[in-house]
């Protein structure tokens, strides 16, 4: 597991050149995409990076961790919408290609087969992440199995209360989502996973120094052949 530390737009446009670089290299890339926060500054250096002609999406395959239970696509907190909002609008990317699970109406089939569809495509190149503050990947919160496939998650009450900043009241934070599963996101030929400010600090010292345990499920990328953490120093803070 390698580690970089930098500001938020430093480790932002060393992970959106690796984005690049990938995608420079193999025109039809796979890639994982998350939704939060954390990426966004990766997401406004890709779009900058696609207008300035340095980068082309037109071949790229994409899939996202995860999606609320109960949001349609359109609406303005699902990650359909996120996704169209803050990337796929601006770039070159051809809509069909990207792969949001779904929220409503046939979710839980969609969701069943996911991880197969995105063998169909030879898996995943590269994969950014997030993490949560209790130290949740996609939605999977602590005590998840190591071995879950995409699979419909309960969110955890700290996950909601950290959500409920994006929605106008607490109460319309769903409490249930699908998401990849722990199993689906290790499957990712490379990973990066990007963490700033002081609410990861508990987080990332966990998945760092840890033990790998089901209770602080980003631990189980210490088992993963090519991961490279990049946070800033306040996500750091707390890495022995
Ligand atoms: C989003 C996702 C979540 C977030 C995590 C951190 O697709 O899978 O695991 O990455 O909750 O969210 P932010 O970046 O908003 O702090």
């Amino acid at each position: 597991m390698k580690v970089i530390v930098g500001t938020e737009k430093q480790i932002s446009e060393l992970i959106a050149e690796e984005f690049i670089k990938q995608v420079n290299d193999k025109e039809n890339s796979v890639l994982g995409l998350a939704t939060g926060t954390s990426p966004l500054g990766v997401y406004a250096n890709l779009v900058e990076a696609n207008k300035e002609g340095r980068v082309s999406f037109k071949k790229v395959v994409t899939f996202n961790l995860d999606e609320y239970i109960g949001l349609e696509g359109t609406h303005n907190q699902s990650y359909r919408y996120f996704m169209n909002d803050n990337l796929f609008d601006h770039i070159d990317i051809d809509k069909k290609n990207t792969h949001v699970l779904k929220g409503v109406g046939d979710y839980l089939a969609y969701g069943a087969q996911y991880d197969a569809e995105i063998a169909s495509f030879g898996g995943i190149d590269l994969q950014i992440l997030g993490i949560g503050s209790d130290g949740h990947i996609a939605f999977n919160e602590p005590g998840t199995s190591f071995d879950s496939l995409t699979h419909v998650a309960e969110l955890a009450e700290s996950t909601i209360v950290d959500n409920s900043r994006l929605f106008n009241d607490i109460s319309e934070v769903p409490t249930k989502a699908m998401t990849m599963g722990l199993k689906s996101i290790m499957n990712a030929k490379k990973i990066v996973l990007i963490a700033i400010g002081n609410n990861k600090a508990k987080a990332i010292a966990a998945l760092i120094n840890g033990p790998k345990t089901e209770k602080v499920p980003a631990s189980i990328l210490q088992d993963h052949p090519d991961v490279t953490i990049y946070c800033d120093e306040a996500a750091y803070s707390l890495v022995k």
